[in-house]
């Protein structure tokens, strides 16, 4: 089985989405080969994070999880529009899709098979011969949350580090360490200028009783939203790119 990192947080809009999608092409740059899971049913992005349009998209996650389609049906290789060349790295998505039915029927109404996230999962792994997948969650304590956490190997609670982040964040790193994940680790996102690491780590170790993964700048770039695609491909040493690299590194160690 592959290594399964579950990316999760409290509060909505903390760049996790963005975090998830950038991390699995810098692993994938590692050499490694990496699926990418949208399970935020409610509302997905992770397809845009990776340069995907909505219009490119007619089947996702939720189709297969109340079993309308199969997995081959909604898997995507983002290999061409990543550049990944020819080595061994690569990275495949298995979206959401920006469609009301698609969503408010099954995501709602809870109608469909959580377990069949795993075996989704699993089913990917083997046939794209995967080494890591990366699975992006919608904020809060939620089914699909839970369920990733539970099957998680690595967790990362991505969070804020102000009052939100504060608030609810330790909650949802205790969660996983009551489910028992390997590495329960804390992903700074969206730090002002002016923060320090060694702060930051103290932070997470004294509020959130967890180790930190990362610290990833604020970027006036990201936030003006003016950007498309893998922004870790299109900015290699923006300040963002390079301290998510440290955290592909330190994943990637994970597993060996
Ligand atoms: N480090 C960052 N600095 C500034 N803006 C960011 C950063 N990371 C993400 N963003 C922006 O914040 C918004 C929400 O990000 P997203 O990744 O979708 O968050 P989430 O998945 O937690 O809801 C997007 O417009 C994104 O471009
Ligand atoms: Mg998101």
């Amino acid at each position: 089985m592959p290594m399964i990192v579950t990316v999760h947080s409290w509060g909505g809009g903390v760049g996790k989405t963005t975090a998830v999608a950038n991390l699995g092409y810098l692993l994938a740059r590692l050499g490694l080969r990496v699926g990418l899971v949208d399970a935020g049913l409610q509302a997905p992005g992770l397809h845009l994070a990776c340069g995907v349009p909505d219009g490119q998209l007619r089947r996702g996650i939720t189709g297969y999880l109340v079993g309308e389609c199969g997995l081959d049906d909604i898997l995507y290789d983002l290999g061409p529009l990543a550049g990944l060349g020819g080595g061994r790295g690569a990275l495949h998505l298995a979206p959401g899709v920006v469609d009301m039915g698609a969503i408010a029927r099954p995501a709602l109404a809870g109608q469909y098979d959580t377990g069949l996230l795993h075996e989704g999962i699993r089913q990917m792994a083997v046939a794209l011969d995967l080494d890591a997948v990366l699975v992006d969650t919608h904020s809060g304590v939620n089914h699909e949350a839970v369920h990733a956490l539970a099957i998680a190997d690595v967790c990362l609670t991505a969070a804020r580090p102000d009052t939100r982040g504060l608030s609810g964040g330790p909650l949802m790193a205790t969660i996983s360490r009551r489910l028992s994940v390997p590495f329960a680790l804390v992903l700074f996102t969206m730090v002002p200028p002016g923060m320090t690491n060694t702060a930051l780590t103290g932070i997470a170790l004294r509020r959130y009783e967890s180790p930190m993964a990362g610290a990833l700048p604020w970027a006036a770039e990201l936030a003006r939203g003016d950007h498309t695609g893998l922004f870790a491909a299109a900015f290699p040493e923006h300040p963002f790119t390079v301290a998510l690299h440290d955290v592909a590194n330190l994943l990637a160690g994970l597993r060996t």
